[in-house]
């Protein structure tokens, strides 16, 4: 089942900022909606062109639907942006292992949860929200984003946690300025957090980590490597011996504290190793 694609077709598309697309996919079976959970994803194929892993951030068995959040950056995303409702895209998974939501449920009420996302990293963080928010846990959101031309899902946010979501944008054209590290330190000296999950460019992820850990907040990060086979083989994605595809895409803070190339190191589709870089 795991290398078999489904056909999908593309039932509406959306320009959500100025890179950032969202089509919403039919499946005629929906077998592959099954599996889904927050911060799972998907290998979407487009034949004659490319193969790339995304997050879904809307799956829905009744309707049959799942909804991609992408940001352009090569041939294959520029390619998915371009097509339009009524063509097919072919799609297999899901794979790896998602966001660990018990801990959620054992976690105490009075204690509010922050989930942390910069640009498109945002998307696969849209089904935790609802998660949670569905378990009436105190949530506390900040997204961060390059300027008020790049903001998505803003309104969406807002729905499920009013007051409780902060803005940051790098030259303060919407929200904060500054960006959503800055945000999450002034936060941490106001508000005791027992949780904390987040998704977004790496250097981003890792000072969070950094401020998180010093703080004795358990979190869970998404992380992004080159996921070429997503069934564990090829060893494309790995990070300190971890297959990202299999063991991750998510890792909580005891892995990540083991993890040498977590903010130093990623890996080209030919497997050289390349310094990660704070743009
Ligand atoms: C688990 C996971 C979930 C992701 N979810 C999302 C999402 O919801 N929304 C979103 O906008 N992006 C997401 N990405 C990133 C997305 O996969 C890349 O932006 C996309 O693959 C770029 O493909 P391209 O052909 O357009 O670019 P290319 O020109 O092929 O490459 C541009 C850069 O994109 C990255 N990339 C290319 N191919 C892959 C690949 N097969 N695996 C991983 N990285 C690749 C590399 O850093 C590469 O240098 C996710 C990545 C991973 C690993
Ligand atoms: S992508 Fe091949 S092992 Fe993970």
């Amino acid at each position: 089942m795991a290398r078999y694609y489904f056909k999908g077709i593309i039932t509406s598309k959306k320009k959500e900022s100025e890179n950032v697309f969202s089509h919403t996919i039919f499946f005629e079976d929906n077998k592959i909606l099954r599996k889904m959970k927050p911060g799972r994803f998907v290998m979407i194929w487009l034949p004659g062109c490319d193969e790339f892993p995304l997050s879904p951030l809307f799956y829905d068995i009744t309707s049959s639907t799942m909804r991609l959040t992408f940001k352009i950056v090569g041939l294959g995303t520029k390619a998915l942006a371009s097509m339009n409702p009524g063509q097919a895209i072919f799609v297999r998974g899901p794979y790896g292992n998602g966001f660990a939501i018990p801990p959620i449920t054992g976690l105490s009420r009075e204690k509010p949860l922050l989930i942390v996302g910069g640009g498109v990293g945002i998307a696969p963080l849209l089904p935790l929200i609802h998660v949670i928010t569905k378990n009436s846990l105190d949530l506390h959101v900040v997204c961060g984003f390059r300027s008020i031309l790049d903001t998505f899902f803003v309104d969406e946010i807002y729905r499920f946690v009013g007051e409780n979501l902060t803005i940051t944008t790098d030259d303060g054209s919407m929200g904060i300025k500054g960006t959503a590290v800055n945000a999450v330190r002034e936060l941490l000296k106001r508000k005791h957090f027992s949780y904390a999950f987040a998704c977004g460019p790496e250097p981003m992820l890792f000072k969070l980590h950094k401020m998180l850990s010093y703080k004795g907040i358990p979190h869970q990060m998404l992380l992004e490597r080159y996921v070429k086979c997503a069934l564990g083989v090829c060893g494309s994605c790995v990070i300190d011996g971890f297959r990202l595809c299999k063991e991750g895409p998510v890792f909580d803070n005891t892995v990540l504290k083991r993890l040498s190339e977590f903010g130093c190191f990623k890996r080209l589709p030919s497997g050289i190793k390349e310094p990660i870089v704070d743009s």
